[in-house]
């Protein structure tokens, strides 16, 4: 064990991020209406650049005016090769009240470019006296991304969170798909055996690499890793996989583009009643090992020890979390 303690990640609840874009007022009312638990009004890639400054100021003017209750409040702005970034970051502090919680860069490609930001929205911060800071979220979506996600995730006490944009990554890698999330057809493992015979497929899990890299540099870092967009909202079936997939692998939430993908994120991302009571158990088998000086012991006729522990309580921490 290293003497560094692994730091904890913010203690909120980030099962669902619902995204809209900024340039369809209509949608503010049903997000803030929504059990997602973060909302992420767009101004980025789903936004056309005719309507770049409309959606600012509706952005703006819905932070102002709708009631969002106790959601985490988030704004995607645009990418830092982009000539909107700066006049987004610079109106969102300035002209809103105070109930912004977060700004999500996307397409982080190193440290520099979360530094980048920082520094101009501390400066805006200490111009106007704003005492409630703004928090960062970012996007690993492409190669640099995936090359650097540990400087990134260590560049800023503001940032809370990765998300993983699978569209942008996949087209960054140059890899040859078009899906947005998921099992590809093409990528799959076929049985050895006789070359006509009829060998079993298997479809491995494309985002597995770039998943596992976030989770651990968040992990390393005290950040929430989130499982970004899954493009075909119509497959309930094949959202419902992924998701599980990332919670598997330590991911905390996932985003919904359309709202019937909300329930389905808070369903993978609520520890079952079942795991919460397990883990309970555990804690409390545990518990009676360590009062007759055993640092392992048997539950349910399986080897339980002090790693254990930790695994229960990150499931009862979780469960806490969303009754706050
Ligand atoms: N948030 C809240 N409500 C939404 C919504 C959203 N993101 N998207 C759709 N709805 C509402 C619709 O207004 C409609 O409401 P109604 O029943 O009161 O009329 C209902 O949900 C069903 O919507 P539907 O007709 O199926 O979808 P649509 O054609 O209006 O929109 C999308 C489909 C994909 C264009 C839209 O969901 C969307 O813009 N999603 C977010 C895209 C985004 O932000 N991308 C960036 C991150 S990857
Ligand atoms: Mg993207």
């Amino acid at each position: 064990m290293s003497f560094h303690l692994q730091p904890t990640p913010p203690a909120r609840p980030n099962r669902c991020q619902l995204f809209g874009p900024a340039s369809r007022k209509a949608l503010f009312e049903k997000m803030a209406g929504s059990k997602a638990d973060v909302i992420n009004i767009d101004l980025e890639d789903s936004v056309a650049p005719s309507d770049k400054e409309k959606a600012r100021s509706n952005a703006v003017e819905a932070i102002n005016e709708i009631d969002w209750g106790k959601k985490t409040l988030s704004v995607r702005i645009n990418g830092l090769d982009t000539p909107y970034w700066y006049r987004d970051v610079v109106d969102l502090i300035e002209q809103t009240n105070g109930r912004l919680d977060q700004i999500m860069i996307p397409k982080a490609g190193n440290a520099k470019d979360i530094y980048a930001v920082d520094a101009l929205v501390t400066s805006i911060e200490s111009s106007k006296m704003i005492s409630n800071r703004i928090n960062f979220e970012a996007i690993i979506e492409t190669a640099a991304g995936l090359v650097n996600v540990n400087e990134i995730a260590a560049s800023s006490s503001r940032l809370q969170s990765l998300s993983l944009g699978a569209a942008d990554f996949a087209a960054s890698m140059g890899m040859q798909t078009t899906g947005i999330g998921g099992t590809q057809t093409n990528y799959y493992m076929i049985e050895n055996g006789e070359v006509e015979s009829d060998r079993a497929i298997h479809f491995p899990d494309p985002w597995h690499t770039v998943t596992t890299s976030i989770v651990a540099a968040c992990r390393a870092n005290g950040l929430l890793p989130v499982d970004g967009p899954f493009g075909d909202f119509s497959d309930d079936a094949g959202f419902k996989a992924q998701a599980l997939r990332s919670a598997t692998l330590g991911m905390v939430g996932k985003w919904a583009i359309h709202p019937k993908q909300i329930d389905l994120a808070n369903e993978v991302f609520t520890p079952s009643k079942e795991a919460v009571a397990e883990a309970r158990e555990i804690l409390l088998a545990m518990e009676s090992a360590k009062n007759s000086g055993e640092g392992a012991t048997v539950y349910k006729g399986r080897l339980v020890d002090i790693a254990s522990i930790k695994q229960a309580e990150v499931i009862v921490r979780q469960s806490e979390l969303m009754l706050e």
